[in-house]
């Protein structure tokens, strides 16, 4: 794996374009899965686990090409096989959400399970407990998972958790499957939403899909359709808390704020401007540094897991100290050990973190632990003093398009390095 080599204290100024959602983009794939006839999905990001994904399509029968404009053009009338091939389930997690589409399709599935990473356990326990409320039979078959059915049915289905990867897995299940599904305590996700929107032109009947709760009134088929994946809510918050912890003042075209909203009001808290526009925001520093603010992680519209570590590390140089609560992912803490590198004070006891705020961070060579704790490297570097060097970056790579173009248009000073010293452990956000 490569380094990231960031110089410090460089304000981002300027106007940056918002990519099309990751996790919305592997979803709507998935769901791809579903419809006999050609979808064109406009949007998508050319990340890694986007290329993977167009892999595991590809290996399942339907014909995905993507080109270079993050235009994607995929037939599924044809699946060859229901064995999704475990060297593409191991890479990235989201994957298994080819499941409940294959099992709807073919009626039957087989998927590896992803198994556990480095932002804490990743059950699948409520993507089990839906698809077998819909009559499908699911067993361990030595790590595999295997679902299968001659007659699925519509059920009423509780979520003991608004689960985005076991709502998304039943809603896309239930499509196809004659009779009614209602989902209670569903996630709510503008990504699950999207999912919805998209199967709907394709011609199925969701409803509710935004509120907790998703009512789906099966249907044989479904039809071809074109759809633009959404602007994605947790690069522009990464994006906004880099410029905010520069100093800086840039403009985000296409970031919906809706989508935002918990970040927004929160980096407002702290002290942030923000001016919420139709084609896009702008954030400016209000007062530096930065307030110290407390921080409680949910599902949306709660303040995203996702976006934990990169406002941990602007609260590292704060005025006071803050507490944040990490409620949906116990493992996400890791990288205040790598911010306690720079200068940062942190304390973490469970579920819960004390950042310390200090006056500056100072360049060290850091890890990118998993995705979002390398994000959020990349922010306290873009405020530190010195030139910081972040290992392990194909986790950035895997989630962030163009992430250090991006920020050089910015005016940071960000490039890649040699391979480093270590190898990185996997996370499968
Ligand atoms: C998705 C996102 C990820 C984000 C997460 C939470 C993708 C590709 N990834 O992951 O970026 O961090 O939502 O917003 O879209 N859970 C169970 N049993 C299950 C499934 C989940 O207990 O069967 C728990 C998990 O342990 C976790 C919580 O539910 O505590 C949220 O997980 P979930 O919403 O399913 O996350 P993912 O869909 O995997």
């Amino acid at each position: 794996m490569a380094t990231l080599i960031i110089e410090g204290g460089r304000q981002l100024r300027g106007e940056v374009t918002a990519s099309g959602s990751k996790n919305g983009a592997l979803a709507l794939m998935a769901a791809t899965l579903l419809v006999e006839g050609e979808v064109v999905i406009h949007n998508l990001p050319r990340i890694r686990d986007v290329l993977t994904m167009v892999e595991m399509l590809r290996c399942l029968g339907a014909k995905p090409r993507l080109s270079d404009d993050g235009t994607l053009v995929v037939d599924a009338s044809e699946i060859i096989t229901n064995e999704a091939p475990s060297h593409l389930v191991s890479k990235m997690r989201a994957s298994f959400q080819v499941l409940g589409p294959l099992l709807a399709r073919t009626g039957s599935a087989r998927v590896g399970i992803p198994g556990g990473c480095n932002i804490g356990q990743r059950p699948i326990d409520l993507h089990i407990k839906g698809l077998t409320a819909l009559g499908a039979t699911v067993l361990n078959d030595g790590g595999i998972v295997e679902a299968e059915s001659s007659e699925l049915h519509g059920a009423r289905i509780y979520l003991d958790f608004p689960s985005a990867g076991a709502t998304a897995q039943i809603m896309m299940a239930a499509t196809l499957i004659l009779g009614s599904t209602t989902i209670e305590n569903a996630a709510s996700e503008p990504e699950i939403q999207d999912v919805a929107r998209l199967l709907n032109k394709c011609g199925a009947r969701i409803q509710g899909a935004g509120s907790d709760t998703i009512h789906i009134e099966g249907v044989k088929r479904l039809h071809g359709a074109m759809h633009d994946n959404i602007p994605d809510r947790i690069e522009v918050g990464t994006l906004a808390l880099a410029a905010l912890n520069t100093g800086g003042d840039i403009f985000i075209r296409g970031a919906v704020s809706e989508h935002c909203n918990a970040v927004l009001l929160k980096m407002q808290e702290v002290g942030a401007r923000v001016i919420e526009e139709t084609d896009g925001i702008h954030v400016s520093p209000l007062r530096r540094p930065v307030l110290a603010v407390d921080l409680v992680t949910l599902p949306y519209p709660g303040f995203p897991t996702d976006l934990q570590q990169p406002m941990g590390a602007v609260l590292a140089t704060a005025a006071g100290s803050s507490v944040i609560t990490e409620k949906v992912y116990e493992g996400r803490f890791r990288y205040l050990g790598e911010l306690e590198r720079m200068g940062a004070h942190t304390r973490v006891e469970g579920q819960t973190a004390v950042i310390r705020g200090v006056t500056r961070l100072h360049a060290a060579h850091v890890t990118a632990y998993d995705l979002r704790a390398g994000a959020a490297m990349a922010i306290a570097a873009l405020g530190a003093e010195g030139t910081t060097v972040i290992s392990d970056v194909e986790h950035i790579r895997r989630g962030y398009e163009n992430f250090e173009q991006k920020l050089n248009s910015l005016g940071a000073t960000v490039r890649t390095g040699d391979t480093p010293l270590e190898e990185g452990s996997s996370c499968l956000e």
